[in-house]
């Protein structure tokens, strides 16, 4: 029988026949992270991101969160499953972040994942949506995992959940592996696997490797979060001789772009890769303050997007 999203993952209340079976189910809830997710998953996620999309009451988002990922978004489009998600936050202390949207809609305001999982959601979304969403995924994930039904009724106006079409949208990118557990001995099974794929444009690497050609922003975080006007930093005083042609106004403007971004960078984190040029040793030729804002944040590597 098919289950309503409001009652889909079970975190609190009363708990029916059916949740109790598949509490000690691995195609469920907690067993579903540690049987169709878990494995595709590094063991140190520090400085990682993990973005579930359609994440339900946010089983995965506690998990991945106790896991050690730096940061941890959800995004679900269900006003009722939101709530519920975050009661379940509020009651288990999880500082992983909740948002409602639909998931097609939700990459520009998303930060940029290490991991994205979409488990049994993808194949709500609209074919044409869908195409246009894995596009703009390249520049969003190093590694997109799917968890999805064997459907016998497919509609060809959603996106597919067949095996050969899966592996058809992610056709430029790596398949890095596949699990199909047995339904066996389970209480309450169901035809489900999950595949894995790498984005061959995007790769972690530690800050240390990447040039970002001056030091000058030193300090000026720092003296940001202090609540220092932008203009009245160091940072500020460098670039005031150096910016001889620019008036007063577009200076201004510059340092409180750069205070905007890094307080948007601190919230929700890094929403673009750096772009590093291998041929001029890994100099970064797109996200300098990024870079050093991470770096003042505490983050020791970064996402990046390499060019020749
Ligand atoms: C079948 S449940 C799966 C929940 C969870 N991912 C899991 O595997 O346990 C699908 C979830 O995706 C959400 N959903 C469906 N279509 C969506 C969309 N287009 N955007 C965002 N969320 C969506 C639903 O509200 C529901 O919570």
């Amino acid at each position: 029988m098919v289950k309503r999203f409001a009652n889909y993952q079970y975190v609190f209340g009363d708990m029916s026949d059916r949740d109790k079976q598949e509490k000690g189910s691995k195609f469920w809830n907690e067993g579903k992270f540690q049987n169709f997710v878990l494995p595709f998953l590094p063991e140190d996620c520090t400085d990682m991101t993990f973005v579930d999309m359609g994440c339900n009451h946010g089983i995965f988002l506690k998990m991945a969160e106790d896991m050690g990922f730096r940061k941890v978004v959800g995004i679900d489009y269900d006003r009722r499953v939101l709530e519920k998600a975050l009661q379940w936050k509020e009651m288990n202390g999880g500082k992983y972040e909740v948002r409602r949207g639909l998931l097609e809609h939700s990459l520009p305001e998303l930060p940029i994942a290490d991991y994205t999982v979409l488990a049994n959601s993808h194949y709500y979304v609209s074919i044409d949506r869908w195409l246009d969403y894995v596009r703009n995924l390249k520049n969003k994930t190093r590694y997109c995992i799917i968890v999805t039904a064997k459907k016998s009724r497919k509609p060809d106006s959603k996106a597919s959940p067949d095996i050969d079409k899966i592996r058809w949208y992610f056709k430029d990118w790596e398949e890095v592996g596949y699990e199909e557990p047995p339904l066996e001995g389970d209480p309450y099974p169901r035809r489900l696997y999950s595949i894995c794929f790498k984005n061959p444009l995007l790769e972690r690497v530690p800050l240390v490797e990447l040039d970002c050609g001056n030091n000058v922003q030193e300090g000026f975080y720092k003296e940001v979060d202090g609540g220092t006007d932008p203009t009245e930093t160091e940072y500020y005083k460098i670039l005031k001789p150096y910016r001889k042609g620019w008036s007063e106004v577009k200076l201004n403007k510059y340092v409180h772009d750069k205070k905007n971004i890094y307080t948007d960078l601190k919230e929700y984190g890094i929403k673009k890769p750096l772009i590093v040029k291998t041929s001029r040793n890994n100099r970064i030729v797109d996200g300098n303050h990024r870079y050093n804002m991470l770096r003042y944040l505490g983050h020791k590597s970064a996402i990046i997007r390499r060019i020749i």
